[in-house]
């Protein structure tokens, strides 16, 4: 039940777009409009990933956890496709001319490469090999955050709460993770 309710939240922010997009058909700039919704979803589910073990003595999702990061992906993956579909209809020079003229882009493409990384190396047996590597996406979200940032010609009120949320979420986790580091030494 968790999990088909789960399916449904996180399916939510894509179903909304389709509508706005498709039916409405009410968006101004739907580039634009895509690199929102999939960046700052992809951005929130990531970060709501590694939020599940700190918070799992009230709510426990760790079942969940793979599921949860993978739809963190597939919206990261979405992004992309925008990217390189509808901004830069599928011509690979301009890819890699944004790439190289824009610190924000490759900063994108780095995390992106990283989440790759991660998502092939989620099943069973490969994260028993690479579960230390997967300490990357730490690196992932401080790329991601820095990107985000960048992106925004001027910071909302919503948007700068919202960063608020994700340092927050970053101080809790650097505090468990020295509390568990001294109770192992
Ligand atoms: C694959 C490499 C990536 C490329 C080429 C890329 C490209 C872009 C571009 C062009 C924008 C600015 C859109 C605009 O306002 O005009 C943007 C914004 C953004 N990106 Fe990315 N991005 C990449 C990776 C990522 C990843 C991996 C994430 C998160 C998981 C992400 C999250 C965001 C967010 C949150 C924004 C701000 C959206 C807004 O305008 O409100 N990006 N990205």
């Amino acid at each position: 039940m968790k999990r088909v309710l789960l399916f449904i939240v996180l399916l939510l922010p894509l179903g909304f777009a389709s509508y706005e997009l498709f039916f409405l058909e009410n968006v101004k700039d739907p580039i634009k409009y895509i690199y929102t919704i999939t960046g700052a979803t992809a951005t929130v589910i990531l970060f709501a990933t590694i939020t599940i073990s700190l918070v799992k003595k009230w709510i426990n999702l760790m079942k969940y956890r793979r599921m949860i990061g993978l739809y963190g992906f597939f919206y990261a993956f979405l992004h992309f496709l925008n990217f390189f579909i509808l901004d830069a209809e599928l011509e690979i020079s301009f890819v890699i001319k944004e790439t190289l003229d824009k610190p924000f882009i490759y900063l994108g493409m780095i995390a992106f490469f990283i989440l790759i990384f991660m998502a092939i190396t989620s099943t069973k047996k490969l994260y028993r090999k690479y579960n230390s590597l997967h300490k990357f996406v730490y690196l992932a979200l401080v790329l991601i955050t820095i990107h985000f940032i960048m992106a925004q010609k001027s910071l909302s009120i919503l948007q700068f709460i919202y960063i608020i949320i994700i340092l927050v979420i970053a101080y809790c986790k650097l505090i468990d993770q020295i509390v568990k580091k001294n109770k192992l030494s």
